[in-house]
């Protein structure tokens, strides 16, 4: 049987408890969170204890400063920095009189408010069915929204009446449409790796610039939004890349400190995607004060869900809101925190692992893109080998292919009419190479200029605009 529950309001009153042995998050980041989302956070109260109190989580000392908060400032909510027992938010409920929201409800109701695609919702309703679950309480969005309150909305508005047997088979059909989900993304990352198309994913701490990015650098059509969460879902879009093809570029979900367990494993799918990703693409807040906190924060989700020996590139982003003293000042610290991060994460060890600089960017202004660009498919392209290809000028079908796969980097026709085609190729491109009649490979030695040709149609031969000559030729 499910609780009723007060109903909810704006106006909140912010607990947080220092507890001995107990790492919980800095309440300014659950009070920004809390803002993001739409409630007026109108006081903080603090208190220390050793444990918590069996009924009330706090002592009943700070219980009574806490009701006359709430009336002398008018709270509807008491929000807190902790995630408490069912018990004891029932009981603090019901002496108080007013709604009890733990850190991971608030986590819940943010994501279900910027979830935007149907496996956003999915997700979102899963774990708020087994949140429901755990709390056995009704109510979540009972008249919330005439209220003007912020409740929980999506799953929460339809189980008010749900029993526990019907909350047990909402579950199990959440659970399985999910795993359907997970099941086309793994076909897709199947595909993906079949064809030898990189996955790029952008990570980052909420509000870094990630959907900013992801449009500065596909020109697509994801909202960005100057608030918390406003990603949610993965899109994905192809980026063409020279020397590299066809790359997909993945945004995803926003990371922020203590990810509700509940939150982790209903967005397995999406996290899968980051774990499985060819290269992480971090973004770094490097305007927010508390940029170094937040890399660490990226970091223990990324431990957290697999993710942590993926290759990353970090992008300092929003430095056009740095004067340049504060940027000497902060981005050599940035640097080497990164920079301790990659040598952490790489597999054998601090030796082996080359640390990259991170990319100074700005998503708005554009300032640093084409670094960015650069610097993905230098990486990428690490684990490809610079090859000649040698072949007849009139097999004009690989010379097509090797264009339509974004491997060439140079190209010029010889003498005795052979053309010879400078490329970037992996094993599957080398392969495909050898088993083409007529095309010869030979080893290149001297570094290339970078090039400017991207995957598409071959140019016209022989005219050679926009294509640099292969200089100097090997003998
Ligand atoms: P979540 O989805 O919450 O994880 O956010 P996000 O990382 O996708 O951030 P988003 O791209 O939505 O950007 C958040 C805010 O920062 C927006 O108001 C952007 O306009 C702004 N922003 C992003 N990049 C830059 C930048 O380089 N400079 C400045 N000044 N603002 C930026």
């Amino acid at each position: 049987m499910f609780f009723d529950r007060p109903e909810d309001g704006h106006r909140a009153l912010l607990l947080h408890l220092d507890l001995v042995g107990v790492q919980a998050p800095d309440p300014s980041e659950t009070k920004e969170l809390a803002e993001g989302a739409g409630l007026e956070v109108v006081a903080t109260i603090t208190g220390k204890r050793q444990t918590p109190h069996s009924r009330y989580f706090v002592g009943t000392g700070k219980l009574e400063e806490v009701r006359e908060l709430l009336k002398a400032e008018g709270g509807e909510v008491l929000l807190l920095n902790h995630d408490i027992g069912a018990g004891q938010q029932r009981n603090l409920e019901k002496t108080l009189d007013v709604r009890v929201m733990p850190r991971t409800e608030l986590i819940l109701h943010i994501f279900a408010d910027r979830a935007r695609t149907h496996e956003g919702q999915l997700q979102v309703e899963l774990a708020q069915l087994q949140h429901a679950q755990s709390r056995l309480v009704k109510g979540w969005t009972h008249l919330d929204r005439q209220k003007g309150g912020i409740g929980l909305r999506g799953a929460g508005e339809k189980q008010i009446e749900m029993d526990q047997r019907m909350l047990g088979e909402r579950l199990k059909s959440a659970r399985a449409r999910l795993d359907e989900v997970a099941a086309r993304r793994a076909r897709g990352r199947e595909r993906r790796a079949r064809q030898n198309t990189r996955t790029v994913a952008l990570v980052g701490y909420t509000n870094a610039g990630k959907s900013t990015l992801f449009n500065a650098l596909t020109a697509g059509g994801v909202v960005a939004e100057d608030r918390l969460f406003a990603t949610l879902d993965p899109t994905m879009r192809a980026l063409p890349m020279k020397g590299v093809g066809d790359v997909v570029l993945a945004d995803t979900v926003g990371f922020i400190s203590h990810l509700p367990h509940t939150l982790v494993e209903a967005f397995k799918a999406t996290l899968e995607e980051v774990a499985h990703a060819d290269l992480l693409l971090h973004l770094v807040n490097a305007a927010s004060p508390d940029a170094a906190e937040q890399i660490h924060q990226v970091q223990d989700v990324l431990t957290e869900i697999g993710a942590d020996r993926v290759p990353m590139l970090a992008v300092l982003n929003k430095v056009d809101m740095l004067s340049p003293e504060q940027a000497q000042e902060r981005l050599p610290d940035l640097d080497q925190q990164l920079a301790r991060f990659a040598r952490e994460s790489a597999t054998d060890g601090a030796s082996t692992q080359p640390t990259h600089r991170a990319v100074r960017a700005s998503a708005l202004t554009g300032e640093g893109l084409s670094d960015v660009l650069d610097a993905v498919e230098q990486r990428l392209g690490e684990s490809r080998e610079r090859l000649l290809v040698h072949l007849h000028a009139g097999d004009g079908a690989t010379r097509a292919w090797l264009y339509a796969e974004g491997a060439v980097l140079a190209e010029e026709v010889q003498d005795d009419g052979m053309l010879v085609l400078q490329v970037q190729a992996d094993e599957r491109l080398v392969a495909h190479l050898e088993s083409r009649s007529g095309v010869k490979l030979s080893t290149y030695t001297v570094a290339a200029e970078p090039s400017s040709v991207v995957p598409g149609e071959p140019p016209p031969l022989q005219e050679g605009e926009g294509i640099p000559r292969i200089s100097p030729l090997p003998n």
